[in-house]
C-alpha cells in the first residue's frame, strides 16, 4: 500500500478531481464511454465541487456516454427523501453537472439502487446486470469507513458478496447520525442495498480516499496486513491490480512529498 500523501483534504480533493476528469476525458474521447463507480458520505463533497469546476471549463465536452453507478442506497427510503443517497447526488453533483452541461442527462445516465424497492432480491439481482449490460466499471470512487467498510460492506463481508441488502454497523449507524441526521440515530436506516465486495473489485480501476484522524486506525490495520481479512473489507483492495489510495495528512498520520 503506497498511497499518495496530501497535506490538506482540499489537496487531495483537487488532485483527484484532475485525475478523475483526465480519465473522463481519455474514455469519452477514446470510446466514447465512460462507467463511473461513485460514492457518497462526507470524504468526496470536495472532489465532485472540484470536478464540477473542471466541468465548467470544458462545455464543449459530450457527456452522453458518461454512465454512473453509486455504491450503495439506504433502505428503506424513498429516493425523494432528503437523506437518500439519491438526492445527495443530485444535490452535490448530477443535478449542477447537468446544468453546467446538457449532454449529461441525469436521469437517464445515473444509477443508485432503489432504497424503495418492493422486491429486494430482484433489485439487487438488476443492479448488478445493469452495470453488466455497461461492460464493467472504468473507474470506482470509495471512502473508508473507520470500520474498513467499503460501500456498505461492514465487517464480515468477504469478496464473494454481491449487490445485497446489508444490515449496518451500530458505529456505522452512530457516524452517519452525527454526520447528516443531527446525531439522532432514530432517523439513520437500519440497512442498506450496497455494491459488494466482489461487485467492487470488478472495477477496472479504483480511487479510494481517505481524510480525516478518524480513518488513521483503519488505515494502520491497512498498512500492517499483507493478506486480505473480511474482518477490514477495504484489505480485499490490497489485492486488486490497480487501486491508488489517496489520503490527507490528517488520515495517515505524517506528511510525505508528493509523488
Ligand atoms: C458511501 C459509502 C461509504 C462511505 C464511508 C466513509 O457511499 O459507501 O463506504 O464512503 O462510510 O464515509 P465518509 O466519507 O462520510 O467518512
Amino acid at each position: 500500500m503506497h498511497p499518495q500523501i496530501f497535506p490538506t483534504y482540499q489537496d487531495l480533493s483537487s488532485h483527484v478531481a484532475q485525475k478523475v476528469f483526465f480519465r473522463i476525458e481519455q474514455h469519452l474521447r477514446d470510446k466514447n464511454h465512460m462507467v463511473l463507480g461513485l460514492a457518497t458520505g462526507k470524504t468526496p463533497i470536495g472532489l465532485y465541487a472540484h470536478l464540477l469546476a473542471l466541468f465548467e471549463t470544458r462545455p464543449d465536452l459530450n457527456l452522453s456516454g458518461l454512465v454512473a453507478f453509486n455504491l450503495d442506497e439506504y433502505y428503506p427510503i424513498p429516493p425523494t427523501a432528503p437523506h437518500s443517497y439519491h438526492s445527495e447526488m443530485q444535490r452535490m453533483f448530477f443535478g449542477p453537472l447537468q446544468e453546467i452541461n446538457p449532454s449529461f442527462r441525469a436521469e437517464q445516465q445515473t444509477h443508485i439502487p432503489h432504497g424503495d424497492t418492493p422486491d429486494i432480491k430482484k433489485e439487487c439481482r438488476r443492479y448488478e446486470e445493469a452495470i453488466h449490460r455497461h461492460g464493467s466499471i472504468d473507474l470506482q470512487i470509495l471512502g473508508i469507513g473507520t470500520n474498513g467498510h467499503i460501500g456498505f460492506n461492514e465487517p464480515g463481508s468477504d469478496d464473494t458478496t454481491r449487490t445485497r441488502l446489508v444490515d449496518l454497523a451500530p458505529e456505522t449507524i452512530q457516524i452517519n447520525a452525527d454526520k447528516f441526521f443531527h446525531g439522532d440515530t432514530n432517523q439513520v436506516p437500519r440497512q442498506a442495498i450496497s455494491m459488494g465486495v466482489g461487485t467492487i473489485l470488478e472495477a477496472t480501476e479504483i480511487f479510494l480516499l481517505a481524510s480525516g484522524s478518524s480513518k488513521r486506525a483503519i488505515l494502520q490495520d491497512l498498512r500492517e496486513r499483507n493478506e486480505p481479512t473480511p474482518h477490514n473489507p477495504a484489505s480485499y483492495l490490497l489485492r486488486h491490480p490497480h487501486v491508488r489510495w489517496f489520503v490527507d495528512d490528517e488520515a495517515w498520520g505524517e506528511y510525505k512529498e508528493r509523488k
